[in-house]
């Protein structure tokens, strides 16, 4: 990680005016969510995601390494009266724990090489919630960098050790006014 990255996130985080949004794949597919358990949101930003799942009776875990985010969501969750357990860490160094999590969210960020040590988190019979950009858009917005896009399907590859539940990449097909673009969105399960 560098200073810069650091710098560049602290600040949005501090221009933003609210918690964002929660994931849409957490949105769409709730009725897959255990009533009780562990979830953990990673890169969790300002934590609306987090929020929603603690709200839901999870208990949940957040992590981002910027300071400021987590800042504004425990703010947000005391005002919230709810209990959301948060950590500043690095993720590509930091280490992740094996088979602890009932489910785990990812929600706009790529880091290919956590998707291993992101299925050895869950655990057995865990659901992932991942969504992110997709390199076929058809709005502008998201990473200008492709590297931090997913090629087509390629969620479907990288936690092919999983058990699809719910797969969403509507690409350019049809009307491109209608339906959820720009992003895939993937509900998985771990076996076991
Ligand atoms: C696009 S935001 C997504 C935030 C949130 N998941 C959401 O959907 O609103 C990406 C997040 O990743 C965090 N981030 C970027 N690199 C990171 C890293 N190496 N370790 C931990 N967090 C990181 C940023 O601080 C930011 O909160």
């Amino acid at each position: 990680m560098t200073a810069e990255l650091l710098d560049k996130w602290n600040q949005r985080h501090r221009e933003a005016a609210d918690q964002g949004q929660v994931a849409q794949v957490l949105l769409d597919n709730s009725h897959l969510l255990p009533v009780r358990g562990k979830a953990l949101d990673l890169a969790c930003g300002r934590g609306a995601s987090a929020l929603y799942l603690a709200a839901r009776g999870l208990e949940v875990s957040s992590w981002d390494f910027s300071p400021v985010a987590i800042d504004r969501l425990l703010s947000e969750a005391r005002r919230r009266s709810l209990t959301v357990s948060t950590e500043v860490r690095d993720l590509i160094t930091g280490p992740m724990p094996g088979e602890s999590f009932d489910v785990i969210l990812v929600s706009y960020f790529l880091e290919r090489s956590l998707a291993a040590r992101i299925v050895e988190a869950l655990k057995p019979g865990g659901l992932l919630y991942y969504q992110t950009f997709s390199l076929l858009a058809v709005h502008p917005g998201g990473p200008q960098n492709p590297a931090y896009r997913l090629a087509d399907n390629e969620l479907l590859e990288l936690f092919k050790p999983l058990r699809v539940r719910s797969y969403r990449e509507e690409s350019d097909l049809g009307d491109t006014r209608l339906g959820v673009r720009d992003i895939a969105m993937l509900v998985a399960q771990k076996p076991g």
